[in-house]
């Protein structure tokens, strides 16, 4: 991915930081599932010890924010192309000595290491193919051994067909959920940077890169978990 379309994809989130947050649950169907089953595979992992842990793409600190509340963290580094994004996280961990933000690229960041969590949600499918492989691979080495890696994501269908189907319920589940016209057009326009892979590949990514136990425990048309562990 080039810094070109980096920055144009952390344009367009800027533009939506202010009303981010309010859009998120009526725009996902599963919302509950998509954010909380990762979160509870590491609970149950750790079982109370305290985990270090990163979040990849985290804009307003969302997911962060369910981690907090999930898990026992005893530091949570956020990182985001948009400073727009992430000044809604810096806002929402005011005064948390746990919590650090950068505003980086994960194509070419480093990812520093000793992570026992890994998380991402809704921001890894910003990137191409490429990209995202080997982004990856950079987890997995980024990860102490036994540490788990969750990706909250957005994917593509298994065929064009199969994708028109997965845009055409996604529609009408989010027109049922109470999102209008202007919440529709402006979930579209940031949808121009979504680059998404079919869970099979991407499964088979984190294969490659070294992960076990790599598995999708939840999936609802568009949107799935995608895990593994080092
Ligand atoms: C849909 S938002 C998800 C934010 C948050 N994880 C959540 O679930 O609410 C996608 C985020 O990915 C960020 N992003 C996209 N491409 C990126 C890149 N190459 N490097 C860093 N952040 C990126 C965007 O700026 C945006 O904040």
């Amino acid at each position: 991915m080039s810094e070109t379309t980096t920055a144009a994809t952390s344009g367009t989130f800027s533009k939506y930081a202010q009303v981010y947050d309010a859009d998120r649950r009526p725009l996902i169907p599963g919302y509950d599932e998509l954010y909380g089953v990762g979160l509870r595979l590491i609970a149950d992992e750790a079982q109370g010890r305290p985990l270090r842990v990163l979040d990849l793409g985290a804009g307003t600190g969302l997911f962060s924010g369910m981690a907090m509340e999930t898990l026992n963290i005893s530091a949570l580094h956020l990182v985001d192309a948009s400073a727009a994004m992430l000044d809604g996280a810096r806002k929402r961990f005011a005064g948390d000595a746990r919590v650090s933000t950068a505003v980086d690229d994960l194509v070419t960041m480093d990812l520093g290491s000793g992570w026992d969590a890994v998380i991402s949600a809704l921001a890894i499918h910003h990137l191409e193919d490429p990209d995202k492989r080997a982004l990856y691979a950079r987890i997995a080495r980024a990860l102490v051994p036994g540490g788990r890696f969750v990706n909250a994501e957005q994917v593509a269908a298994p065929s064009a067909d199969e994708e028109a189907r997965y845009v055409r319920f996604w529609k009408a589940d989010v027109q049922a959920r109470g999102v209008d016209d202007a919440g529709l057009a402006a979930s579209l326009d940031r949808q121009r940077h979504d680059r998404c892979a079919p869970v099979g590949t991407q499964l088979g990514w984190l294969h490659e890169a070294g992960f076990a136990e790599v598995d999708c425990p939840f999936k609802l048309w568009r949107f799935a978990v995608l895990t593994g562990r080092v």
